[in-house]
């Protein structure tokens, strides 16, 4: 079979950018340990306190063992609900210690809302009537800022908080 020198050239460059294109999603997926978050719990977004994850009082960083946190959030617009100090102020900075696995659980009362935590690899949508779940672990002291990268409204930018990983 003959082929003409633009066939093989174009071949050449098809073919390379398929494997481009697959050595990135391993390098994301084995190496980076990137993956898509979860959506199959369920919940009704018209009175997410029911759920015992998303009642006021379990609401924010939860301690679950050695350096193993949940953190429970109900986002709305536009708002990351971390439940309330001991003031009673509402929850805007979540403290994590270094070297510590922590599982993200989140839900929303009205739209989609965004939740990535810019410079690590937790980033999910928070969806109405499902719980979504993003686990990481926070090994690089510092604070990282939460984002919505889900534009939700007029108060979109707003939609911050933070999450402080500090060295014990
Ligand atoms: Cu919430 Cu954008």
């Amino acid at each position: 079979m003959h082929l003409h020198k633009y066939e093989k050239i174009w071949m050449f460059i098809g073919g390379g950018s398929l494997l481009g294109f697959l050595i990135v999603l391993g390098v994301g997926a084995f190496l980076q340990g990137t993956q898509p978050p979860s959506c199959l719990t369920t919940i009704d977004p018209t009175n997410v306190e029911a759920h015992e994850s998303f009642k006021q009082e379990n609401l924010g960083l939860q301690e679950m063992g050695d350096k193993s946190y949940v953190v429970n959030v109900v986002a709305s617009a536009f708002n990351y609900d971390f439940g309330k100090d001991e003031d009673g102020a509402p929850v805007k900075n979540i403290r994590i210690p270094a070297g510590s696995k922590v599982l993200f659980q989140g839900t929303t009362k009205d739209v989609i809302h965004g939740f990535q935590i810019a410079g690590t690899n937790a980033n999910m949508m928070l969806e109405p009537g499902y719980i979504n779940t993003v686990e990481v672990t926070l090994d690089n002291p510092g604070t990282y800022t939460l984002v919505c990268n889900e534009y939700c409204g007029t108060g979109h930018h707003f939609m911050t908080a933070s999450v402080e990983v500090y060295e014990e």
